[in-house]
């Protein structure tokens, strides 16, 4: 029986990164016995694994649900970036109480970067969960649910070297059917001293590109439109036979050297059709090199968007942070994307504001760095401290709570401020868009994106999803962009 998924809630990066708060629901019916209910939280890494997660579950007897209560399995797959992120997921987790009470027979698991940092700690903090399974791990949940029938608790946070799950072929869970995200690589080795990621993903590894191209060519010929390439650092992509132990690439027919390097993996995916976008996430701005920047300009699928945090626009601050590039160093990676691909390409960044010993004419900097790049939009956080990090170690978490939320407002409102300019400019442009879905405004409205990521709203009329569509814009919000079809 083909796979029947209904019900499910497009989740952007915005969205997730914001809040922390949002699910994957997804029905699926593939007539097995057994049913699992997933609900993720933070990156679209986490978003990725869940899909992962379903596909090792589904050779085990598993369809997934969107109905908790008709769940055998919940799993959790949980966030840790900041305390928020724990919060929510801790009062999830006390919401189901009440059904495994009424349930006793069902197995509740806590999965990913909150698993991975709590380990089996979790399991006396928090009574009703039954499983504690890593990042890495997932392969073995199969295993620890079946002993969990048996009324074993199980706990495996093992990270490895090595995993990617390049094998698992992905249950395509939080998908419009138009565009999907592909891992390419997990982990981080950059050590930024504010950041749990290190700890909860282990070590820096990149995946086959083989099975990368293999799994976007497979995603176009069953008709999407659209792929995003995921690393939490994807300029420092690399992979090479020798060290993976792996097939040797075809040089000739590839044309590509041994060692594959991201802006070659870029190329791969692009040369696979010109009516398959291509987007990447996320850009460091210490790897991100004028070769990507040069085959990102001579793909025309390959979308002019970049997300290029900067987390702070002071230098002292920067190097407390650990992100090993300074003030300088970003504005001339921010002019050669401006001299390479122009005004209209897309960039988006992180920010942080009240970091630890931040002083006002520091804040002061990000707002100007704000000014100086003119950035689309930006995902903005005040500094919440996490356990085991440099930063929690080394320095004091000394910004009062309602200074760092006044610099959060400051950063916030400045950010309106530019996505309207930025916004603005686009009035009267003609671009191309790609159909992604209903707006939530109308039904008789569409919702598309353009190369550099933003939104863009027009008339239904006979357009339909995954259809690509030259509009012209007429209006636009901070948030928005409105367009016509141009005939
Ligand atoms: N790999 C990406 C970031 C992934 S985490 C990069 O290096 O850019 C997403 C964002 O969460 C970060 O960019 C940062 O802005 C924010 N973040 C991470 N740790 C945080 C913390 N301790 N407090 C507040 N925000 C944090
Ligand atoms: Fe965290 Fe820095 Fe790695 Fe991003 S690059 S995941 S912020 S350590
Ligand atoms: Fe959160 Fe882990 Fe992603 S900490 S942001 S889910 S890598």
């Amino acid at each position: 029986m083909e796979n029947i998924i209904k019900d499910i809630n497009i989740i952007s990066k915005e969205e997730a990164d914001s809040s922390c708060d949002f699910k994957i629901t997804a029905d699926e019916n593939t007539g097995k016995i057994k049913k699992l209910y997933i609900e993720s939280y933070g990156c679209q890494m986490n978003f990725s694994d869940s899909e992962i997660v379903a596909s090792i579950m589904k050779d085990n007897g598993f369809d997934t649900t969107s109905d908790f209560n008709h769940a055998d399995v919940i799993f959790l797959n949980t966030c840790s970036i900041r305390d928020k992120a724990e919060q929510t997921v801790r009062k999830r987790l006390s919401q189901f109480n009440q059904i495994k009470s009424e349930k006793p027979d069902l197995t509740i698991g806590v999965l990913g970067c909150m698993a991975e940092r709590l380990k089996d700690k979790l399991l006396e903090e928090e009574k009703l969960v039954d499983l504690v399974v890593g990042p890495d791990a997932y392969r073995d949940l199969p295993n620890l649910v079946l002993q969990a029938d048996d009324g074993l608790k199980g706990v495996n946070t093992f990270l490895s070297r090595e995993e990617t799950y390049a094998d698992i072929s992905p249950v395509r869970l939080n998908s419009n059917g138009v565009s999907a995200f592909i891992s390419i690589m997990r982990g981080c080795d950059n050590m930024c001293s504010f950041c749990v990621v290190p700890f909860t993903r282990g070590r820096e590894r990149s995946r086959d590109p083989h099975s990368i191209v293999n799994e976007a060519r497979d995603l176009f010929q069953k008709g999407y439109k659209e792929v995003t390439l995921l690393g939490q650092n994807v300029d420092s992509y690399k992979w090479s036979p020798e060290e993976n132990n792996k097939a040797r690439l075809n040089k000739k027919s590839e044309g590509v050297s041994e060692v594959i390097y991201f802006s070659d993996l870029l190329e791969m995916v692009a040369a696979i059709d010109p009516r398959l976008r291509v987007r990447f996430s996320t850009s460091h701005p210490k790897d991100i090199t004028d070769e990507v920047l040069h085959t990102m300009k001579a793909h025309d699928n390959i979308c002019k968007y970049i997300h290029l945090p900067v987390q702070s626009g002071n230098s002292r601050v920067l190097s407390l942070m650990n992100r090993t590039y300074d003030r300088e160093w970003y504005l001339e990676r921010v002019q050669k994307i401006r001299e390479i691909l122009g005004e209209d390409c897309g960039i988006s960044s992180d920010m942080i504001a009240g970091f630890c010993t931040e002083t006002e004419a520091e804040h002061q900097d990000t707002l100007s760095m704000m000014d100086l790049v003119q950035y689309d939009f930006s995902y903005m956080f005040y500094y919440s401290e996490r356990p085991g990090t440099l930063a929690a170690k080394k320095y004091a978490d000394d910004i009062p709570l309602p200074v760092k939320k006044r610099r959060l407002q400051e950063i916030i409102e400045k950010q309106n401020q530019l996505s309207l300019v930025r916004n603005q400019r686009d009035i009267g442009k003609e671009q191309e868009i790609l159909i992604e879905g209903q707006s939530k405004r109308s039904a008789d409205q569409l919702k598309g994106r353009n190369s550099a990521n933003k939104v863009v709203i027009v008339s239904a009329g006979k357009l339909k999803v995954g259809d690509y569509v030259k509009v012209r814009i007429t209006d636009c919000s901070s948030a928005t962009l409105f367009g016509e079809v141009v005939i």
